[in-house]
């Protein structure tokens, strides 16, 4: 039986975890917002025409920031055309995904559903039709106090207080040529520098972020990041990153693989931000925001993205997760988490229909898919630090990869409520995994909590509106400690969530 042993030590921490990783995405699309979020007429939606069961579903996943109106959506969007009188706004097309937009949710909207699910909004704004001028009248609008055309504007709309939303993002993808008036690096590094350059002016307590390459496999990428960050490095935070995985060759030995890309993705950027301020002999650090990532794949093709005679709401890649996709998400917050020390946000694109861990039908149910399960549960136990980790483990190769340890774990400490969580995945197709963690110096009288173990012996199996819990967690059994020593036999194929408690101890 393969052996793999951690062990963390309390002296080596490798950063705070900004909890703003377990962030998701509500864009414009599909049935995301219209039959997700909002459904007046709905038996379960309150006054605002909120979901009520999609608002628990929410507030029991635990996303802490959530990204909004898009995505390509983002690109060719007026936020004007969102707020004020509902029968006053326009219904327009939208070019990004050849849907009738109704325009009945907006800003306002959105941040009273925020607030109500107690969740901070990540808002952005359009640097395809639109740009700096647009966009400091969008944050003039949310974040002033009042006493200008816009602010007030706000009040007279019904918000006298101010919405203060902290975290933007400039533009959606601008790399990608199937965006809304897309930009070559040079146009898009300098049109970010004086959006951001305006924005920072109207309120200087936001951060920001630029956009860095949708995708890994893109041409652009690497080039895409360093011109990019070469003309808006003073003026912005934080580059983002999207990824979408896929298991195109249906091999999981393979698919496990793209957790490991993941990585290094990550590590790249991190190279490609450094390489940027080395240039300027800086000691800047650009933050990573991974807003989105997700599954995504047997919903990719064009009959998927777009249906004919430009629909309201349409269903769009409703993509339907199984235990395998399960296992991928919950290997891709173990990646963020041990890459904390950079990344500072992520969202999961996107929550509720839409490549959702949320699923609905209009007018009736709503149900967890298999990925709402490790999101939800590192979402809950994610508090704290970041540890170092030292992994031994015995390993495959893989076309994808090179080499990749059976064992994949992250290990978080909150020293607060003494509380010590092992994220920890056993990709192992076919043998169980003995675990042996030494949480040195971390307390000798630790407990075991929860042992949440997410397994099924059929990696097919999905949730469904008929069988919305075939993929559950359960309790794992077959865990012990002693002093500071625990042990685990974690199943074939499974990702596990064992969360320990000692004393509280100083920080
Ligand atoms: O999440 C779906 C789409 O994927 C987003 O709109 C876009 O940003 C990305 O290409």
């Amino acid at each position: 039986m393969p052996e793999a042993r951690l062990i963390v030590d309390r002296d080596f921490v490798l950063s705070d975890l900004d909890r703003r990783i377990f962030g998701a995405f509500v864009e414009h699309m599909g049935r995301c917002v219209y039959g997700g979020i909002y459904e007046p007429g709905h038996p379960t939606a309150d006054e605002q025409g909120f979901r009520g069961d999609v608002l628990a579903l929410t507030r029991e996943l635990g996303p802490t920031i959530i990204r909004y109106p898009g995505g390509n959506f983002l690109s060719g969007y007026n936020w004007e055309d969102g707020v004020g009188p509902r029968a006053q706004r326009p219904v327009r097309r939208d070019l990004a995904w050849f849907s009738t937009e109704t325009n009945q949710f907006g800003t306002n909207e959105f941040i009273d559903w925020c607030r109500k699910a107690d969740i901070e909004p990540m808002l952005g704004v359009n640097m395809g039709t639109r740009g700096a001028d647009a966009a400091r009248r969008y944050l003039e609008y949310c974040n002033h106090v009042g006493g200008s055309e816009l602010s007030d504007l706000r009040i007279a709309h019904g918000y006298k207080q101010p919405h203060d939303v902290k975290f933007w993002c400039i533009g959606n993808e601008m790399d990608g040529p199937w965006q809304i008036c897309h930009k070559t690096a040079a146009e898009y590094g300098r049109a970010a520098q004086e959006a951001a350059k305006v924005m920072r002016w109207t309120d200087p307590t936001i951060q920001l972020a630029a956009c860095g390459s949708s995708h890994r496999n893109m041409a652009s990428y690497g080039a895409w990041e360093y011109d990019v960050l070469d003309a808006c490095f003073d003026q912005v935070d934080l580059i983002s990153l999207h990824t979408y995985f896929r298991n195109d060759a249906d091999d999981m030995a393979e698919y496990f693989g793209v957790v490991e890309l993941m990585d290094a993705f990550i590590k790249e950027v991190v190279s490609i931000c450094d390489a940027v301020a080395a240039k300027r002999r800086s000691y800047k650090r650009i933050m990573l925001s991974f807003d989105e990532w997700n599954v995504w794949y047997r919903t990719h093709q064009i009959e998927h993205m777009r249906k004919p005679g430009w629909p309201v709401a349409p269903k769009l890649i409703e993509e339907v997760y199984n235990m395998e996709d399960a296992l991928i998400v919950g290997g891709a917050l173990i990646a963020l988490m041990n890459n904390a020390d950079r990344v500072k946000s992520a969202c999961l694109a996107q929550l509720v229909n839409v490549i959702g861990p949320i699923m609905t039908d209009t007018g009736g149910a709503a149900w967890r898919q298999t990925i709402f399960h490790p999101f939800a549960l590192a979402a809950r136990h994610g508090h704290g630090r970041v540890m170092q980790t030292r992994i031994t483990s015995p390993a495959y190769a893989a076309k994808a990869f090179p080499e990749i340890p059976y064992l994949y774990a992250s290990v978080v400490d909150n020293p607060a409520d003494g509380t010590t969580t092992i994220f920890a995945m056993n990709r192992h197709l076919s043998e169980p995994l003995d675990l042996t963690a030494e949480l040195r110096g971390l307390g000798s009288d630790r407990r075991i909590v929860a042992a949440h173990e997410l397994h099924s012996p059929k990696l097919k199996v999905a949730n469904t509106r008929e069988m919305p819990n075939a993929v559950v967690p359960r309790a794992n059994a077959d865990v012990a400690i002693s002093g500071e020593r625990l042990t685990v036999r974690l199943k074939p194929a499974s990702w596990n969530a064992i969360v320990t408690q000692g004393a509280a101890r100083p920080g």
